[in-house]
């Protein structure tokens, strides 16, 4: 069953969290609201669930509007942060409990817990109470419970934050996994761009109550829509600088830091204002020998080891420094001079003015 919003807003007070919002999440696909603490993922997946009542706008489910429906009649299924077991119930009886007050009877109940435990690998685990339980086994007991209703629509809310590193690794394929054996429409909220990136068919980046960019994690990744999204994907974030439309030989050329670059083919320039932001990754800057024509030369401001990678950063003007991902065995001495040059293959140009990334053709 998809999922429409259209023209869905929320305000508490005169604080307008969510502003006219239009999306569909389509059917069995895994989407994830991704954005910093306080953009209103929370407030959008509440209402979707029926928690939240909207100030103006229409939700449907498969086609239907829900917007007059309770959480009960939606036939979601929600797992928040805290999964809040019952203390007093056994695994079972939690994963259970569900179908017990919609009248599912004990033998039919029994046999449904006992599927969605085999999946989530707790068999073993019924008869314990949660305190017993280890912080991953009670957020997979969170889930069976959720699983075991078969919803529509499955809610997730920063399942994950909770657990440590290592095990978080492990239940974002379980969850992955999870999502593909139950064939359901998922929502999943984080502000993790990794559970992101790695669990979704498709994002929604969101910023500041709006959808900065709805897209495959991939289309996100290579083409963000804006500087806020170049900026908030990718790990270490992408490197900006300014940089002087120009033209030399009759071909057009980015002017930083006293060099000329020759703009990338794929940029569509008509329009474009004479003073753009340039971006590129870490992993698409290399060091390269400063007699190179297309190095940059600067001197080396810091160098970070992160396991297999190093991170040089290398200051090409005053205050402007840019960061080169490169292989551990690279090394580079503090203060010593360096160059840096980009794949400008993998170049990104933005309006300053509006943000937006340029056109491509
Ligand atoms: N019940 C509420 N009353 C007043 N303000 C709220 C309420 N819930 C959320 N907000 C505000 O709405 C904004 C978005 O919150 P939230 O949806 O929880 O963001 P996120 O989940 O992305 O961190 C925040 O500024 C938050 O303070
Ligand atoms: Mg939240």
């Amino acid at each position: 069953m998809d999922v429409r919003i259209e023209g869905l807003s929320k305000s508490f007070g005169s604080n307008q969290v969510l502003k006219s919002l239009d999306m569909t999440f389509p059917e069995r696909r895994f989407v994830t609201l991704l954005g910093p603490s306080g953009c209103g993922k929370t407030t959008l997946l509440r209402m979707i669930a029926g928690l939240e009542r909207a100030t103006a706008g229409a939700i449907y489910f498969g086609g239907n509007r829900v917007d007059h429906l309770s959480p009960g009649d939606r036939n979601i299924a929600m797992v928040f942060q805290s999964y809040a077991l019952y203390p007093t119930m056994d695994v079972a009886q939690n994963i259970g409990y569900g179908l017990k007050v919609r009248g599912i009877p004990k033998a039919d109940r029994a046999e449904k817990v006992g599927v969605v435990a085999r999946v989530l690998e707790i068999g073993q685990l019924l008869a314990r109470k949660p305190r017993a339980l280890s912080g991953g086994q009670r957020q997979r007991v969170a889930l069976g419970r959720a699983m075991v209703r078969k919803p529509d629509i499955f809610l997730m809310d920063e399942p994950l934050s909770n657990l440590d590193a290592k095990l978080r690794a492990t239940m974002r394929g379980e969850l992955k996994r999870f999502h593909l054996d139950l064939e359901t429409t998922s929502i999943y909220v984080t502000h993790d761009q990794l559970e992101a990136m790695t669990m979704s068919d498709l994002v929604a980046v969101m910023d500041q109550g709006v959808v900065q960019q709805f897209a495959t994690p991939e289309e996100v990744y290579d083409r963000p829509a804006n500087l806020f999204v170049a900026g908030f994907i990718g790990s270490p974030p992408m490197n900006f600088a300014e940089a002087e439309l120009g033209e030399a030989a009759g071909r057009p050329v980015l002017r930083i830091a006293g060099r000329a670059l020759p703009v990338p083919p794929q940029f569509d320039l008509s329009g474009a204002p004479s003073r753009l932001t340039l971006g590129i990754r870490p992993q698409d800057v290399r060091l390269a020998a400063p007699e190179a024509p297309d190095a940059i030369p600067g001197t080396v401001w810091m160098t970070e080891l992160i396991g297999s990678e190093r991170l040089i950063e290398v200051e090409i003007a005053p205050r402007l420094r840019i960061t080169a991902e490169v292989r551990s065995e690279i090394r580079a001495e503090l203060n010593a001079p360096a160059a840096v040059a980009f794949d400008m293959a993998k170049l990104h140009l933005f309006d300053p003015g509006t943000g937006r990334a340029l056109p491509r053709r």
